[in-house]
């Protein structure tokens, strides 16, 4: 028996919408359709972001289908991939998408410490990610203090976020927002580009906060070691 998102943990119920059946029409309507129509950010954006900072041991958090991990440009053929997400579905379908780079999946929420095995990586990945988090933004860095411990020193983070405040939403882009924070598939009603560039400011360097209509697209470095 599915439970309705309404009465899950706010976690379940923005990992748990992602089911086989939701990801099999997700890179059309959400990539294809959502993004440049109602948050007027076109996936090409974000696609040329992973283009300009994946490296060739990248950890990608939320890949949902892995639509920018297969069609980005990796500096290498054989980069070391992982995937990290709460929802085995998307590991599924997302590490048999991108078959090709023989990828480790991990099953972790980022909200909570996590092991991947020692493993560490040069770059890291949460596109459209922040957005799904419960709490203020103060709550969802969590997810970068929990990354953090997997970086290399130097490392590129990057990735973008609808926000709630702080940017012009289109009455559709409104309705969107209600809608999908009723139903705690997105839990990004006070979100706004300061809190984010906060948070992001206090555990990096070199952070940039870019904002495209809805969405605040995001870089920032591990610190290095002197
Ligand atoms: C909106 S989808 C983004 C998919 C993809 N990155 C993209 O940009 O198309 C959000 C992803 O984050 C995952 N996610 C959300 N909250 C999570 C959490 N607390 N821990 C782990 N994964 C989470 C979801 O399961 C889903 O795969």
């Amino acid at each position: 028996m599915t439970r309705e998102p309404e009465r899950q943990s706010p976690v379940a119920a923005a990992t748990a919408v992602y089911s086989a059946s939701m990801l099999r029409v997700y890179d059309a309507f959400v990539l294809g359709g959502v993004c440049p129509a109602v948050w007027r950010c076109p996936r090409g954006v974000m696609a040329a972001q992973y283009d300009r900072h994946i490296s060739d041991r990248h950890l990608d958090i939320g890949p949902g289908t892995g639509y920018f991990l297969d069609r980005c440009h990796f500096p290498t053929d054989h980069p070391q991939l992982a995937l990290l997400d709460l929802n085995p579905a998307v590991l599924k379908a997302a590490s048999r998408r991108v078959a090709r780079y023989h990828p480790t999946t991990h099953r972790h929420n980022i909200l909570e410490p996590y092991d991947l095995s020692g493993l560490r990586f040069s770059s890291a990945s949460l596109n459209f990610v922040l957005h799904c988090l419960p709490g203020p933004m103060s709550a969802k860095a969590a997810a970068f203090d929990h990354l953090i411990p997997h970086l290399t020193p130097g490392a590129q983070v990057f990735g973008s976020t609808v926000l709630g405040e702080g940017v012009p939403h289109t009455p559709a882009a409104s309705a969107q927002l209600d809608l999908l924070n009723r139903k705690k598939v997105f839990n990004n009603r006070k979100d706004s580009p300061e809190s984010l560039e906060a948070e992001l400011t206090t555990r990096f360097s070199k952070v940039t906060v870019t904002l495209r209509g809805s969405v605040a697209l995001f870089t920032a470095q591990t610190h290095n070691l002197t």
